[in-house]
C-alpha cells in the first residue's frame, strides 16, 4: 500500500517531481479528475491500468500543454485540427490523430496506430504538465466501471493506497468527460458526446459524423471504452424520462417497499422530499446542471441506505445527449416511462 498524499497548489512542484519519477498523480481538469502518469513511461502507464482495474485494450487520452507538443508525435496535424484547437483548446475536446510509429509505449494506445490528445482547461494541471516536462496520460481517476470523479475526495475514495497523490483543484466545472472527435476518418466522427456538441463542431469545420454506437447502443462502438460498463453506482439506477412519471414511479417503488434516492432538479426534489429517503438536487432544471452534478450525485446517493436511485432524464438534444449518454450507462438502460418500468 502506498500513502496517497493530497497536494495543494503550493505543493505542485513536489507532485511534478513525483510524475517525473514514474509515480501516479491524479489531477483536476474542467471535466473530471484524471489519473496522471508520464505517457512515455511504460511501467507507470501499466500501473495506471492496474490502479483503475481498467481493461488493457482501452486506450488513454494524452494530456499536453501546447499544440506544438502534439505535432512531435502525430504523422499529420490537419488544418481542421488547427481550427478546432484555436477555438476549443484549452477545453473539453479530445482529438484523435494517426501517430508516428513507436512514439508511445503500446499500453498507451492499446496497440492502435492512432492516439487521443487533449489540452485541458485547468491552470494547475497545465502547470503540472509544464513542470513535469512530459505528456501525461489521464483516464478518469475512478475505479473502472464506477462514476467518474469530480472532486479530489472522489479520487481519494477510489484510489487511496494505490497512487502517490492527488492534486486538489476543487470541484470540476463541467462534470462529464470531454467530447472525443476522431480526425482519422474521412468525415470527422464524434466517438463520445460531451459539452461541445456536433452543432458547435460543424460551425467550425463543416461536416461532422456521429459514431453508429451513439445512435444505436447495439452497434459496436469505435472508442473501445464505450463498450464497457460505466459510471455505475452499486445501487440500481432508473431514469425517470417524463416529468409526469415521478409520482407514479415513487408510488410503485413504495408499494414494493423500496427506499428511494432522488437525483433531480430543485423543484422535483422539493415536491417529493417528504416521501423519500434521500435526495440530491442539481439546482435549476437544465441538462448543464444535471451533467455537472451527475457523478457527485450518484456517488453521494450510493452512500445512503437506499435501494434504488431515480434520476431525471432530459430530451436527447444538444449537450443533453452527452448527459443522457452517461446516465443511460449508469442506469444500464433502465427507464421508467409512460407509467411503467422497462429496460431498453
Ligand atoms: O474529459 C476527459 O476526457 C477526461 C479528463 C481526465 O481529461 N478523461 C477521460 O479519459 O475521460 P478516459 O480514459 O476515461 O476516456 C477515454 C476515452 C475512452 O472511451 C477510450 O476508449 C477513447 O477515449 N480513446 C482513447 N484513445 C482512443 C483512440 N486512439 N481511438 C479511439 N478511442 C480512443
Ligand atoms: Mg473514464
Amino acid at each position: 500500500m502506498k500513502t496517497t498524499q493530497l497536494f495543494l497548489e503550493q505543493e505542485l512542484p513536489i507532485a511534478a517531481k513525483l510524475v517525473k519519477q514514474g509515480e501516479l498523480i491524479a489531477f483536476p481538469t474542467e471535466t473530471v479528475y484524471g489519473l496522471g502518469a508520464n505517457a512515455l513511461d511504460e511501467i507507470a502507464v501499466k500501473e495506471v491500468y492496474e490502479a483503475k482495474g481498467r481493461p488493457s485494450d482501452n486506450p488513454l487520452i494524452i494530456h499536453v500543454e501546447t499544440v506544438e507538443q502534439i505535432k512531435k508525435y502525430v504523422s499529420n496535424f490537419p488544418f481542421i485540427a488547427e481550427k478546432l484547437a484555436k477555438h476549443f483548446w484549452p477545453g473539453p475536446l479530445t482529438m484523435i490523430f494517426n501517430i508516428k510509429p513507436g512514439t508511445f509505449p503500446e499500453v498507451v494506445t492499446g496497440g492502435l496506430t492512432t492516439a487521443a490528445f487533449r489540452i485541458p482547461n485547468n491552470r494547475l494541471t497545465l502547470e503540472l504538465i509544464h513542470q513535469a516536462g512530459v505528456p501525461l496520460v489521464g483516464p478518469s481517476a475512478n475505479t473502472s466501471g464506477k462514476p467518474s470523479p469530480t472532486t479530489a475526495e472522489h479520487v481519494y475514495h477510489d484510489l487511496q493506497g494505490k497512487i502517490a497523490g492527488v492534486l486538489d483543484g476543487g470541484a470540476t466545472q463541467i462534470g462529464i468527460e470531454s467530447t472525443v472527435l476522431d480526425l482519422t476518418t474521412e468525415v470527422p466522427t464524434i466517438l463520445r458526446p460531451g459539452l461541445i456538441t456536433k452543432q458547435e463542431l460543424k460551425v467550425i469545420i463543416g461536416k461532422v459524423a456521429v459514431d453508429q454506437h451513439l445512435l444505436n447502443e447495439k452497434e459496436q462502438p469505435k472508442a473501445p471504452g464505450m463498450k464497457y460498463k460505466h459510471y455505475s453506482p452499486d445501487t440500481a439506477v432508473w431514469i425517470i424520462s417524463m416529468p409526469t412519471d415521478w409520482e407514479k414511479a415513487i408510488h410503485l417503488a413504495k408499494e414494493r417497499r423500496l427506499k428511494i434516492g432522488l437525483f433531480a432538479d430543485e423543484k422535483i426534489v422539493d415536491t417529493y422530499r417528504s416521501q423519500i429517503t434521500a435526495t440530491f438536487s442539481f439546482g435549476e432544471d437544465t441538462a448543464i446542471n444535471a451533467a455537472k452534478y451527475l457523478f457527485a450525485g450518484l456517488r453521494e446517493l450510493d452512500q445512503m441506505a437506499v435501494d434504488v436511485i431515480f434520476a431525471q432524464g432530459f430530451a436527447e438534444r444538444s449537450m443533453a445527449l452527452a448527459y443522457m449518454n452517461r446516465l443511460k450507462k449508469a442506469a444500464g438502460q433502465k427507464v421508467f416511462s409512460n407509467q411503467t418500468f422497462y429496460s431498453e
